[in-house]
């Protein structure tokens, strides 16, 4: 009988069953978070995974090596909070070599970045976005149960200071920061930012759900349009999870980003790692391929990349479908990665 995994090849650009190219990969290096922002965790934080468990630096490696080899272009480093890892500097100096990696980029909170400025310039990094909901520091610890702002503030006038490409994160929610969103906004009136405000997602891991009303997509433009009649949506970025508009004069952009309505799926290019090792196809399903047990229990680079092809064609449409496919969500986003 003819052996079927030997008509296995790697596939130069990996594409799902949907025919969306696969060229984002979002890789957490740790579960572990220094804050407790209410909409990503309980106070008294989660379990984290034993440190044997998440995936090491030599085995992300690895696995980036063969997805290079399949299309991924692009990484973003994520948590936690990534800076929580030991040695991640050194870890992303290795990652930037691996042949076909064109675009590093990191989302983290800014706490502990500051000291790795310089480095991250030059290391070219593409962009940083920093997780930011709110400029007023009482409101900042009442958000993330932490007194961290000016660590924050700091690691921001130095990316600035340093011309690294920023985007700021805010997640918009009712009661908490609406009051943020308009000097928010006014921190792109001369600094070449992206000021992106973000649909909160029911990950706050304790499965209750959302901190209060939804705002949507909708109701944050509507919220701006406002204060600002004559902001302009600016032209679509093929697979860009934020909508962009800008003021006419601006230095910088603002973005929103419908992460619950789910409005970009349609172009999605990207899969998760967790630092588990598991893989995600969807930000909203539940893990579809255990990578850690086939990297520890001796699986070779082909049958590595062929479970991964196998995973990205029995991919869900979208979020909802996705969704629908899964037990109901009680992880923290610092589980999945962001
Ligand atoms: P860029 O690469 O700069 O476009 O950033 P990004 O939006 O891909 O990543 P970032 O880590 O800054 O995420 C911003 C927000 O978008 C977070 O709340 C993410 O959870 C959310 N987000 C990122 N990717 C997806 C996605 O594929 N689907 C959904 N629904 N939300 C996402
Ligand atoms: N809903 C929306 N965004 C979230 N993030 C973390 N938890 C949530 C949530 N429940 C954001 C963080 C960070 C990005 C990776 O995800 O603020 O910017
Ligand atoms: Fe992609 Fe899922 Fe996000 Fe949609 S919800 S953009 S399919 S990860």
């Amino acid at each position: 009988m003819r052996n079927l995994r030997m008509s296995f090849s790697i596939p130069k650009q990996i594409t799902d069953n949907h025919g969306r190219p696969v060229t984002y990969m979002r890789l957490a290096v740790t579960d572990r978070c220094n804050l407790r922002c209410f909409y990503c965790m309980p106070e008294a934080g989660i379990d984290y995974m034993p440190k044997k468990d998440l995936l090491t630096y030599e085995e992300m490696l690895r696995l980036t090596g063969i997805l290079a080899k399949m299309g991924i272009k692009k990484v973003r480093i994520t948590g936690g909070e990534p800076f929580v890892r030991k040695d991640l500097m050194d870890f992303m100096e290795r990652l930037v070599q691996i042949p076909g990696i064109s675009e590093l980029n990191i989302t983290s909170n800014g706490v502990l970045t500051a000291p790795h400025i310089e480095d991250l310039k030059k290391l070219g990094l593409k962009s940083f976005n920093l997780s930011i909901d709110t400029l007023d520091r009482e409101r900042f610890k009442t958000i993330t149960r932490r007194d961290e702002l000016p660590n924050v503030l700091e690691t921001l006038d130095l990316l600035m200071a340093h011309g690294i490409k920023t985007k700021l994160n805010a997640v918009v929610m009712a009661e908490k920061n609406i009051e943020d969103l308009i000097p928010l906004v006014q921190m792109a009136q001369d600094h070449p930012i992206e000021v992106r405000f973000i649909e909160e997602m029911p990950f706050n891991g304790s499965g209750t759900g959302y901190s209060g009303q939804l705002w949507d997509h909708k109701a944050i433009l509507d919220h701006l349009r406002q204060k600002w009649p004559g902001i302009v949506p600016l032209p679509m970025v093929a697979q860009a999870t934020a909508r962009q508009y800008q003021i006419p004069g601006w230095a910088g952009t603002i973005g929103i980003i419908a992460a619950y309505t789910r409005t970009f799926c349609g172009t999605c290019n990207r899969i998760r790692i967790t630092a588990q090792g598991t893989l995600k196809t969807c930000l909203y399903d539940d893990g579809v391929l255990d990578l850690r047990a086939l990297l520890r229990g001796g699986a070779n680079d082909l049958e590595i990349a062929e479970a991964l092809v196998k995973a990205c064609h029995s991919r869900a449409k979208d979020g909802f479908e996705a969704e629908q496919n899964r037990k109901p969500v009680t992880e923290s986003m610092s589980t999945i990665g962001g």
